[in-house]
């Protein structure tokens, strides 16, 4: 199948690669040229495990063409589809400009019949709006369906998760669109749910909003577990074998962040309130997530009360491991808190060290965890690498000042801790 993906993000580059690994022929639009000339190269703009070898892999076989011209990729597809960003506008709603400017830009290429996929995450109607405006740039001189096929994958296993899909949603207005998406979803192997194109767009929204309620909610357990010396790891292990509860997603720590739960939820909440839905569960979720990055704050002052003069050495920068994404990373909040009350703080991240120094004014960073370790006052764990799960704690414990963890991400085993003599604080597990 011919395929055009028009933008080259998270979204649009991994499931254009994946679908041309598949065997489709795939060509990936983006306006910005530079990016473009770079991944004819096989140069990734962001860091993703696997991406950059599937796509040399891909290019080289001949089914992954990069252009800027949306033209030449929308003439022999039978699938375009739309993935570019919808960041978050200051009111908490998405910003639908980017997805509109495209759909003008399709209209004006049609060609012929097409199915216009939305894959990029949009408010509940926006598919009846590309349609319109397709329509309108397109004059009705050919037919096209519009449709809504989300995307589930997660930074860091992108690739796995959209080769591996547990699910593929289809939303569709016709027999004919969803006869192509069905025959573009078989190589996966998945389940194919079929559904109108609202629904679909709000699975998108609703999984999102689950997955981050399944967090927040963990979370509000985790601060509770600790007034009574409960285990919140346990607790999550003990409900999580009850299969309607399901095991994933119960990890305490310090919330959620990424591009993806905050932006939807407020969007979501929203959405909501532009129809007189006030969506309190969501409203709590994002309550319980502000502040539950500050928990680790709280720990610290606990045992410092005074930071000034003292060294942390916190570990982890990104929002969560094998990604260089500092979109509302904890420690955006964190390191400016510590570094205003005095602390000398000095970071480590394998990855995201270049993107965080944009974000927080004066970083000082350090991409040897032993180094950012030595001599600190505490290590402050906010990213749970693997390079700080194996560290070697024998050798942690003679680097610094004195023997104090305080973990946002609840790696280490608190018998493990207690016998390597550390003071070990965690969230909702007993100190
Ligand atoms: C999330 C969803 O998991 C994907 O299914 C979805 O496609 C994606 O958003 C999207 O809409 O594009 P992602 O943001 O990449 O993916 O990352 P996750 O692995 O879901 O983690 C999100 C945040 O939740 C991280 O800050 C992570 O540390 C936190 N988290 C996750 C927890 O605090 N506890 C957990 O048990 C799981």
């Amino acid at each position: 199948m011919n395929i055009c993906v028009i933008g080259t993000g998270y979204v649009g580059l991994v499931s254009g690669t994946c679908f041309s690994e598949v065997g489709n022929n795939v060509t990936c639009i983006d306006l910005d040229e530079g990016k473009i000339e770079r991944l004819k190269q096989g140069i990734i703009p962001i860091y993703e495990p696997g991406l950059k070898e599937l796509v040399l892999k891909n290019i080289e076989e001949g089914r992954l063409h990069f252009s800027t011209k949306l033209e030449e990729g929308m003439k022999d597809a039978e699938v375009v589809i739309i993935a570019v960003g919808t960041p978050q506008a200051p009111s908490g709603e998405a910003n639908l400009e980017y997805v509109e400017n495209v759909a003008v830009s399709i209209g004006e290429n049609l060609n012929g019949y097409k199915v216009i996929v939305t894959k990029s995450t949009v408010p509940v109607g926006t598919g009846q709006r590309v349609k319109s405006i397709i329509s309108e740039y397109s004059h009705g001189k050919h037919e096209f369906d519009v449709a809504s096929n989300p995307e589930f994958l997660r930074e860091g296993t992108a690739v796995y998760d959209t080769m591996n899909m547990d699910r593929a949603v289809i939303g569709v207005e016709s027999k004919r669109a969803e006869e192509v998406l069905t025959k573009l979803h078989e190589p996966f192997n998945t389940e194919i749910v079929v559904t109108n194109v609202e629904t679909s767009e709000m699975i998108k929204y609703a999984s999102n909003a689950f997955l981050a309620t399944k967090i927040s909610f963990i979370n509000e357990i985790a601060n509770l577990s600790e007034h009574f010396g409960a285990d919140v790891t346990k607790v999550a292990e003990g409900m999580g074998l009850d299969k309607r509860i399901g095991k994933h997603f119960l990890q305490a720590g310090i919330g959620y962040g990424g591009s993806c739960f905050p932006k939807d939820t407020s969007a979501l909440i929203h959405i909501g309130r532009e129809v007189g839905e006030d969506l309190t569960i969501l409203k709590a979720v994002e309550d319980v997530n502000r502040q539950q990055r500050m928990k680790i704050a709280d720990k610290v002052n606990e045992v410092y009360p005074d930071l000034k003069g003292k060294k942390l050495a916190v570990l982890g920068l990104a929002f969560k491991p094998n990604t260089d994404d500092m979109r509302y990373a904890p420690s955006i909040d964190l390191i400016p808190y510590f570094t205003n009350k005095g602390a000398e703080v000095v970071a480590f991240d394998p990855i995201a060290y270049e993107n965080a120094a944009k974000e927080i004014e004066g970083l000082q960073y350090s991409t040897d965890l032993y180094e950012t370790i030595k001599d600190s006052d505490a290590v402050v764990i906010l990213t749970e690498w693997d390079e700080v799960k194996k560290m070697e704690l024998s050798k942690v414990k003679e680097l610094m000042k004195e023997p104090i963890i305080i973990d946002g991400r609840n790696i280490f085993n608190l018998e493990e801790m207690k016998a390597s003599g550390f003071y070990y604080a965690s969230i909702g597990r007993p100190t």
